[in-house]
């Protein structure tokens, strides 16, 4: 089975990669898509975002990293994909993510949200909270992995 795990992924962090780690073993596939949302003020453009995720997913046969933008349904239909993965860190994800997961099966009936609970030595953890953290200074070794935290050092250091 192909799965389609969508996100923001500004930067990615331990978290994703504990998701994405536990579905390449559970599926034969998983696509790994980042949101091209001009809208929103991220850190990291699109881009940078994908060359993080290829990076970090090295050696990830089954994994590939791709973006999207507009409607997740109409990607999934593109990609022929019709089973998407978000994970849970708390019930506080619970009420946005079963919104998201109904809105999406009532425009595309066929398809279905497979949640995954985070583990919990990360259920604590957000992009939101590591870019604080890195911006006042702190260490985020235990949040990122080495290229991501140099690169959230390289966007500081350019006045992000
Ligand atoms: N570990 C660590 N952090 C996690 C995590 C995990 N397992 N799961 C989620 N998070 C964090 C992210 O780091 C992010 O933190 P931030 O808010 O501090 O940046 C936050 O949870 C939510 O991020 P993400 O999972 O990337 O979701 P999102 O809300 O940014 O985007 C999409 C969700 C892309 C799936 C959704 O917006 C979408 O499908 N958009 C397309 C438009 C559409 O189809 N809309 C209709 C559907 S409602």
């Amino acid at each position: 089975m192909i799965v389609i795990y969508p996100g923001s992924f500004d930067p990615v962090t331990y978290g994703h990669l504990d998701i994405i780690d536990r579905c390449s073993k559970k599926f034969d596939k998983v696509i790994v898509s980042v949101l091209d949302n001009k809208s929103k003020r991220n850190m990291f453009t699109t881009e940078e975002r994908v060359e993080l995720l290829k990076k970090v997913l090295e050696g990830h046969d089954n994994v590939e990293v791709d973006t999207f933008s507009g409607l997740l349904v109409d990607y999934a239909e593109k990609k022929h994909c019709t089973t998407m993965i978000r994970g849970l860190r708390a019930v506080s994800d619970f009420e946005y993510e079963m919104q998201m997961a109904l809105v999406n099966k009532k425009l595309v009936n066929d398809i279905e949200t497979f949640f995954m609970v985070a583990s919990g030595k990360y259920a604590y953890l957000s992009s939101s909270i590591v870019k604080e953290v890195a911006m006042f200074g702190g260490n985020v070794s235990c949040f990122v992995p080495e290229i991501v935290e140099k690169a959230l050092k390289e966007k500081i250091k350019e006045g992000y």
